[in-house]
């Protein structure tokens, strides 16, 4: 415990803790217990007393090409006004707010100034539905939702706010706060309001009072193996100590000597921690960048990493396969000397990618960090240390200090060397999820159940002859498509929505590029005429783009056992182009040779 306390002390603390874990109400903890301390003076205001105001936190670079520099004192400022804002608008300590916002830099203030006034934030991934925002929305009884009037994508204005219209329609959402990003019209309701004219006008005093360590910070929703999203419960301080002691450790990152940037999208759990949170904390200055990599070229990335000295570069291996696909000559035209260090996080990355990415982009010297991790345990939990003496491509190798992890077969015991079981936690840790919000059973049920006293991750795991760790992928039924988590529930649930469809199995099949892609074969209702074009739509619309099926087969029938349960073994066979697999305990064995026949057919 020592070595958490003496973490711990990287943050300011109003009130120091008095004990570092009670687990005694285990599954929940909490840790630093007594301690008090604001997540947003620590990330933002403790810098400027310090005496680096003048330092540049942000680079933010938009996708039309526009761009910002902006130093810590000048985020102290913005996050100061919008914290105001928020305030007279009503939001209080314990208020949930929603943001869905592009990646813009409203997008990190919102955030601080909902964690300054203590008010956990919900962050929607802009690429959601209405429908899934609505549900989001609807879960947390969010009072306040910040939004844009539209977002940028490929070089396109799409619009945001009428998104958002859509899903608050009837809701008792209280205000909607609109950053004007894009310039197009949009209708102004009676609760909506302008962010630059609530926030511009605002004082840059604003008191961070000091909240409990086990305050909630925020809720994020993730998928699960049902079709509701879960929404992951985070508190303040053992979040913000681990966030930041991964963040400096496993990349080695140096405050006013590295410029970091990570690739993800602040709707996504690497978002809150590993450009919010853990880089903020320890001041860092970060590049942040709005758009697509392919926009308006190819090489876009590699042009700001040239433009900005990035020398910390963290991004997942479904983009690293996509830069492979390019081609090496689009990297290899931009100067990468800078780059010291590279990231990847979301899955399992194949060593062929990490070669490249090694060879390619780290001058086929850079230390590349494979670091493995959930929304649940927000923070990096397994990642080789910087300093390795050997990296193995494809492997995150061992817990970093302070974690423990263990790879165990069904009964929880410890699998032999080479032998595939189940990755589980089996101590706790500052950053762990304190909960699924409003959902006690389920918390206990997915995490702590299958195991006696541990935590189940939901991935398979081996070792190798070192006791390095392997990750094998989902063991559940998640797929990871382009690292987003995305449950098969979910989009069967989104298909049986359409008339069209009468009932419907979806599956995660290998995919060269996104890593997993989505599968799915569906019965048609009597006689009903289905597009297959209109279904992908028809998800895409329900969820978001990105559960768009790769590829939907109209089938006759559904492999099941004798209970009705669908066989997903086997419909991956099909989508794999696998010989299929043991079919004796199918209740119609004749099944898959109809569903195997209707594919050749396609
Ligand atoms: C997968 C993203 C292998 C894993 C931070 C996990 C990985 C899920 C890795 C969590 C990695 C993430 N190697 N698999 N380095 N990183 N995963 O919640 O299946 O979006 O359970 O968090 O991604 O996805 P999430």
């Amino acid at each position: 415990m020592d070595f958490w306390a003496e973490q711990a002390e990287r943050l300011h603390w109003d009130v120091r803790w008095s004990e570092v874990l009670d687990w005694s109400g285990a599954p929940y903890a909490k840790w630093f217990t007594g301690g008090r301390l604001n997540a947003a003076h620590n990330c933002v205001d403790r810098h400027v007393e310090a005496g680096f105001g003048d330092q540049v936190a942000i680079h933010w670079v938009g996708e039309p090409g526009d761009s910002r520099d902006i130093t810590y004192a000048q985020l102290r400022d913005e996050v100061c006004r919008a914290a105001n804002a928020l305030a007279s608008l009503g939001v209080r300590a314990g208020d949930r707010v929603a943001i869905q916002l592009p990646m813009i830099p409203e997008a990190i203030v919102a955030m601080l100034a909902c964690a300054r006034l203590g008010a956990p934030h919900s962050v929607v991934f802009g690429g959601f539905s209405p429908s899934a925002l609505r549900s989001r929305v609807e879960d947390a009884e969010a009072k306040v939702v910040i939004t844009a009037d539209g977002q940028f994508r490929r070089g396109q204005a799409v619009p945001m706010k009428a998104n958002v219209d859509e899903a608050l329609a009837g809701s008792a959402v209280e205000k909607v706060v609109v950053v004007r990003r894009t310039g197009e019209d949009v209708p102004m309701g009676e609760r909506d309001v302008w962010w630059h004219e609530l926030v511009d006008g605002q004082s840059t005093e604003h008191f961070a009072e000091a909240f409990d360590s086990e305050h909630p910070l925020f809720i994020l929703y993730t998928s699960g193996t049902t079709g509701k999203p879960k929404g992951i419960l985070h508190t303040t301080g053992g979040y913000l100590t681990q966030v930041a002691y991964t963040h400096q450790v496993v990349f080695d990152h140096r405050p006013g000597e590295d410029v970091y940037w990570c690739t993800a999208d602040i709707g996504w759990i690497t978002g809150h921690s590993y450009i919010v949170y853990g880089p903020l904390a320890n001041r860092a200055t970060q590049v942040v960048y709005e758009g697509t990599p392919n926009t308006p070229h190819e090489g876009r990335h590699w042009e700001i990493v040239q433009k900005y000295g990035v020398s910390i570069y963290y991004t997942a291996p479904t983009l690293i396969r996509t830069f492979m696909k390019w081609g090496e000559d689009i990297p290899a035209r931009y100067d990468l000397s800078s780059l010291r260090v590279l990231g990847s996080v979301g899955e399992p990355i194949n060593p062929e990618a990490w070669r490249w990415y090694r060879e390619h982009i780290g001058a086929g010297t850079a230390p590349i960090v494979d670091t493995w991790w959930q929304t649940e345990t927000g923070a990096i939990m397994i990642a080789p240390p910087p300093g390795s003496p050997e990296f193995k491509p494809g492997s995150a190798q061992t817990p970093v200090p302070g974690i423990s992890a263990m790879v165990v077969d069904d009964a929880g015991k410890e699998v032999a060397p080479g032998e595939s079981g189940y990755l589980v936690l089996d101590q706790p840790w500052p950053s762990m999820l304190r909960g699924v919000w409003g959902d006690d059973a389920r918390f206990r049920e997915t995490y702590w159940s299958r195991f006696t006293g541990a935590y189940f991750a939901g991935d398979g795991a081996r070792y190798d002859a070192d006791g390095d760790i392997w990750l094998l992928g989902r063991v559940d039924d998640v797929m990871n498509v382009s690292g987003h988590r995305i449950s098969t529930a979910e989009v069967e649930s989104a298909l049986v929505s359409h008339p069209a469809v009468a009932e419907a199995a979806v599956v995660g099949a290998a995919d060269p590029t996104t890593g997993q892609g989505i599968v799915a074969f569906v019965i048609p209702r009597d006689a009903a005429e289905v597009s297959v074009q209109e279904l992908r739509d028809h998800v895409a619309r329900e969820i978001g783009p990105i559960a768009k099926p790769r590829q939907i087969m109209v089938v006759p029938e559904l492999p099941k056992t004798r209970s009705g349960k669908i066989m997903r073994r086997l419909l991956r066979d099909v989508a794999e182009n696998r010989e299929i697999g043991d079919v004796t305990t199918l209740a119609d064995s004749g099944v898959m040779a109809q569903i195997a026949g209707q594919k050749s057919a396609t």
